[in-house]
C-alpha cells in the first residue's frame, strides 16, 4: 500500500520562521507541514515529512521511499545547487519528484541559478514562499489522480 506523498526538506529549512524572514517568510516548517497535512487529509491522500541537515540522511530517506510513496516533494535547500548524490538518489528511486523553493532562486545570487534537482523533477515551483509547498501539493494530487485514472 502506498503511503502517498513524501515531503522532504534539506539543510537549514528547520529554521524557517526565524531564518531571514524577509526572504523565507514567518511560517515555521511545522506550520507549513500542518497545512499540508490538513490538505492531504481533506483529499484522502497520505503524507509524511522528513527534514535533515545531512546529505547522507536525505539520500537514505529517498532510497527508503522506493516502492513506498507515489510522489516526492522536495526542497533540498542549498544542496539543490550542488548535490550530485541527491540528484542520483532521486533518479534511482524512479518516483515522480516536484521541486520546491520558497524564494525565486533565479533572481538571487548566480550560484543559486543552477539546480541539480530540476533535471530529475517533473516540475518545480519557486518564489511563492510557503505557498510554493501548497501549490506543489496541488500538482502532486493531479499527478497521483492521473496515475490512478
Ligand atoms: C531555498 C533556496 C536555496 O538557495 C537556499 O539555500 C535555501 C532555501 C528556498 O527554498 O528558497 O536553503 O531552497
Amino acid at each position: 500500500m502506498s503511503r502517498g506523498i513524501l515531503v522532504i526538506n534539506g539543510p537549514n529549512l528547520n529554521l524557517l520562521g526565524q531564518r531571514e524572514p524577509a526572504l523565507y517568510g514567518n511560517q515555521s516548517l511545522g506550520e507549513i507541514n500542518q497545512e499540508l497535512e490538513r490538505m492531504a487529509s481533506a483529499s484522502g491522500i497520505g503524507i509524511e515529512f522528513f527534514q535533515s541537515n545531512h546529505e547522507g540522511e536525505l539520500v537514505d530517506r529517498i532510497q527508503q521511499a522506493r516502492d513506498d510513496f507515489e510522489l516526492i516533494i522536495i526542497n533540498a535547500g542549498a544542496l539543490s545547487h550542488y548535490s550530485i548524490s541527491l540528484h542520483d538518489a532521486l533518479r534511482a528511486v524512479n518516483i515522480p519528484v516536484i521541486e520546491v523553493h520558497l524564494s525565486n532562486i533565479y533572481t538571487r545570487e548566480e550560484f543559486r541559478h543552477k539546480s541539480l534537482i530540476s533535471p530529475v523533477a517533473v516540475g518545480g515551483i519557486f518564489g511563492f514562499g510557503a505557498l510554493s509547498y501548497r501549490l506543489a501539493f496541488l500538482a502532486a494530487c493531479e499527478i497521483i489522480k492521473g496515475r490512478e485514472a
